[in-house]
């Protein structure tokens, strides 16, 4: 029996931190070994709020796909690609942007709600509102059966297998409507207790460094109440403590716990012990890094392999489609 077939894209808008690292990227790496992985840089999407900003599009593409290497994503077990070398997207685009009601966009709640939210960028653009139908192309081109994506891109994937429906009944059976495959992610926090988020300027990076992974550690809020360390802490409203239960050894999370209560470590030492844990938790990843960015010929050619396996699947499933289409 074949694998299932499954397929994610991310869009390359900067470099990916723990929070990616616990939600979709630790997602997308037990399913390599069990599916049929497609994982792509979505860098058309990338434009449909940044159009006028489009500098750093080339390098966020290469090294997305460096941080994806470097966590142990493997090129022999997934394929990877961009989305703007398969050209066969836009054509697909195209053809569903025929059959998709505007209603149907314009009803979309990430749409309204980045509509009502976002106010230094231009979203009154047609490439906006039609975010989903492009990313439907993205899909059903694959044929993927399964989506892993965050809460909030569940809509987009209710809206592919709705224009599913409609091109299956309008020109027959070519595609198979997706599954979202939500992914679990614990609540990774920043250094302000806010949810992790590049936009928050908040993050860890997979990408830095010991030292600056100390130091951001060093500014993370701890227990409010908590002024000097004579006073007793109290670790359950402490976000370094939930960064010890991932990063350190039950000994010492239950020390910390203990220690933290009865004041007898400082926040200061706290946060040393955690952010060596965490750096040792990171060192395999930065081999990786190393390696790859030192590699970089090897990294475009798993990204042309890639897209030259994606573009015989897209050009496969075209035929179909302009056959079904009749044009
Ligand atoms: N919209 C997705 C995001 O912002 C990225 C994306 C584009 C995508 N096309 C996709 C995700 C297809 C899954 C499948 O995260
Ligand atoms: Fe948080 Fe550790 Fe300080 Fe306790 S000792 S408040 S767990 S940083």
């Amino acid at each position: 029996m074949s694998k299932q077939r499954i397929l994610s894209g991310m869009r390359p808008t900067g470099p990916l931190h723990l929070g990616n690292l616990h939600g979709a990227l630790a997602n997308w790496k037990e399913m390599q070994e069990t599916f049929d992985c497609f994982f792509f840089i979505a860098d058309w999407h990338a434009l449909t709020s940044d159009y006028e900003d489009t500098g750093k599009v080339d390098s966020y593409r290469e090294e997305m796909l460096i941080d994806w290497l470097s966590v142990g994503l493997d090129p022999n077990k997934c394929t990877f690609f961009i989305q703007s070398h398969v050209k066969e997207h836009a054509e697909l685009f195209l053809l569903l942007s025929m059959i998709t009601p505007v209603p149907w966009l314009e009803r979309n709640p990430t749409y309204k709600e980045q509509i009502i939210q976002i106010e230094n960028k231009d979203l009154s653009t047609f490439g906006f509102l039609g975010y989903p139908v492009l990313q439907a192309a993205d899909i059903i081109m694959y044929k993927a059966h399964g989506v892993p994506v965050g809460i909030d891109q569940v809509p987009h994937v209710e809206l592919t297998r709705e224009i599913v429906r409609r091109f299956n009944y309008i020109f027959g059976e070519v595609f198979v409507e997706p599954k979202a495959i939500l992914t679990e992610t614990p609540k990774i926090l920043g250094a302000d207790n806010r949810k992790m988020s590049k936009s928050y300027g908040n993050a860890i990076y997979l990408a830095d460094s010991p030292d600056v992974v100390a130091s951001k550690v060093s500014e993370m809020i701890t227990d409010p109440q908590r002024m000097r360390k004579k006073d007793p802490g109290d670790p359950d409203i402490c976000n370094v403590f939930s960064f010890h239960k991932l990063y350190s050894s039950q000994d010492v999370v239950d020390q910390m716990n203990r220690e933290c209560r009865s004041a007898e470590i400082g926040c200061v030492q706290c946060k040393k012990l955690m952010a060596a844990n965490l750096v040792a938790h990171l060192e395999p990843i930065y081999e990786k890094r190393l390696h790859f960015a030192s590699n970089r010929d090897e990294v475009r050619d798993i990204i042309l392999a890639g897209g030259e396996k994606a573009r015989e699947v897209a050009r496969a499933t075209m035929e179909e489609v302009r056959a079904a289409v009749k044009i």
